[in-house]
């Protein structure tokens, strides 16, 4: 019986260790998808694939993870980032905080974001976003989102109306994008105490 028991303990083992593991390198990977959709800017060199293993995906720079190692957080304000929104960013499902502001990053609003369900904090502002925000916006981004910035792209059209359903958002800047907008914005969001407009 030994034997046996100490081969299903491995197995077991091995079970309990593989989804942690392929999922890492899977995070990895997407990383280097990532990068290089993004034009593989100089300030995302350190994302290579000599140090892709493991948890280092945790000290590349702008990136980081939860003790668990999964990423939750994308900072890279002024990355140099050009080209469209990769949609592999959506495949990041841990990710709470995605700041992607003063880059060039180029059409639609990225509706791959719909699949991060914990996004908590999106910074899309100063970029070359255009296009209408799509009418369900509200109800397909993260419902624990609290902080959206959407200022300096070329969005054009209005807001969607349904905003409100974001329960836990406070802060929506969306400025310098058109002037009806803003107008929109601050009678829709006026019996928002605790909301700014900047
Ligand atoms: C690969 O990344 C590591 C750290 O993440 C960095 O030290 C190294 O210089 C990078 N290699 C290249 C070729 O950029
Ligand atoms: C925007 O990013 C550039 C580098 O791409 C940097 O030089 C500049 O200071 C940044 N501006 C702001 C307001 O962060
Ligand atoms: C939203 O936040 C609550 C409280 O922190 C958390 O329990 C819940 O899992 C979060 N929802 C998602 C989809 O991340
Ligand atoms: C900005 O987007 C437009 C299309 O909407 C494109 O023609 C232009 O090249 C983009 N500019 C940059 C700097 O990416």
């Amino acid at each position: 019986m030994a034997p046996l028991a100490s081969a299903c303990c491995r197995l077991l083992l091995l079970l309990a260790l593989l989804p942690c593991c392929s999922l890492a390198a899977d995070e990895a990977a997407l990383l280097l998808q990532i990068k290089t959709a993004w034009g593989d800017p100089p300030a995302l060199a350190g994302w290579n694939i000599t140090s892709a293993t493991g948890r280092h995906r945790c000290m590349w720079p702008h990136v980081g993870c939860n003790p668990a190692g999964r990423i939750v957080s994308l900072r890279l304000s002024g990355a140099g980032l050009t080209g469209h929104f990769p949609d592999a960013v959506g495949d990041l499902s841990a990710l709470t905080h995605l700041d992607v502001s003063n880059n060039t990053i180029s059409g639609a609003f990225p509706t791959a974001l719909y699949r991060c369900a914990s996004l908590r904090y999106l910074d899309l502002s100063r970029n070359n976003l255009s296009g209408e925000l799509p009418p369900d916006i509200s109800r397909r981004l993260g419902p624990n989102l609290t902080k959206l910035f959407l200022s300096g792209n070329q969005f054009r059209g209005a807001i969607p109306g349904d905003l409100g359903s974001l329960t836990r958002l406070r802060n929506l800047v969306a400025d310098q994008c058109n002037l009806g907008w803003l107008r929109w914005l601050r009678n829709a969001w006026n019996p928002w105490p605790r909301t700014f407009l900047t």
